[in-house]
């Protein structure tokens, strides 16, 4: 099994559809224990029936906006799982009217909100979690090609998601020190709980399937299959990367 020993956090998860909890059973399945997130107690109960299952995982819950529950998960991490080997930042939020209207409207705590947890919270995980993370781990957060292009009603997640890969590289930087890789899986669309807070996300999701250079279908699997690859021993030498799991949109022109 590629992730044998090795223990890490995946945050966070909604329910089954979330990229995250393919991510975590993928990674399970691989031989890993894994902490799972849920954003509040609230949601922790239904990634607490999600894990049941499934005995390598337990429920971790975080808000990225508090700096207090950020520190806390740190120091449970050190308590009771020691030291871990990877940490997948797997949550966005921007509100639903910057998703629908023109991007010029967006307002100024709407930019502030969306930038905060769907960026500057990897930051201050890493920042927390790395006096508990092994030599030679792995650092993972999700991106979207709206993060270079300007895609349609992507809005200020696009600028968030530029400022999410921009920060990996930085902190592929300063976490290289330690042997610890830091990159990006850029998923195409796919349907769950936020990205239906973006318009028209069955059109994206039917357009990008019918005109990309692979003609299927694809989904949290895939991107599941990347994040264990971006964990396991295979991946050593990659860092400050964005990989594209989008059955090759992003390369073409359409
Ligand atoms: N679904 C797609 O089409 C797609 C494509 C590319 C990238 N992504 C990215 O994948 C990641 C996971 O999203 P998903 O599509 O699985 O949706 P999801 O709704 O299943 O997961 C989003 C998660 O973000 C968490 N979250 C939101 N605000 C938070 C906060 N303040 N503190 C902590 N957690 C918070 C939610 O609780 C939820 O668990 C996101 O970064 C998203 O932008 C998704």
């Amino acid at each position: 099994m590629l992730l044998a020993g090795k223990k890490g956090l995946v945050l966070n998860v909604v329910n089954k559809n979330s990229i995250g909890w393919a991510i975590a059973v993928a990674a399970a399945e691989q031989g890993a224990e894994v902490g799972v997130g849920a954003q509040n107690e609230r949601m922790a109960e239904s990634v607490q029936k999600l894990i049941a299952d499934h005995p390598s995982m337990r429920v971790v819950t975080v808000d990225f906006t508090i700096d207090e529950e950020i520190d806390r998960l740190a120091e449970m991490v050190a308590q009771e799982m020691g030291k871990i080997d990877f940490l997948v930042h797997s949550a966005a939020f921007a509100k639903r009217e910057d998703l629908q209207d023109r991007f010029i409207q967006t307002s100024r705590d709407g930019f502030a909100l969306a930038l905060d947890i769907s960026c500057y919270s990897l930051i201050r995980l890493c920042r927390a979690l790395e006096p508990v993370m092994n030599d030679d781990g792995s650092v993972m957060a999700l991106s979207y090609l709206g993060a270079t292009r300007a895609t349609q009603n992507y809005n200020v997640m696009g600028v968030a998601k530029a400022a999410l890969e921009s920060a990996v590289r930085y902190l592929a930087i300063d976490l290289g020190e330690r042997g610890i890789r830091v990159n990006t899986l850029s998923p195409g669309p796919i349907n769950t709980v936020a990205a239906r807070g973006v318009k028209d996300l069955t059109k994206m999701i039917d357009h990008v399937h019918a005109v990309s250079p692979l003609k299927r279908a694809f989904g949290q699997q895939e991107v599941a299959g990347n994040a264990v690859y971006l964990m396991s021993d295979l991946s050593k030498g990659v860092t400050g990367q964005v990989i594209f799991i989008d059955n090759g949109y992003n390369a073409v022109t359409v």
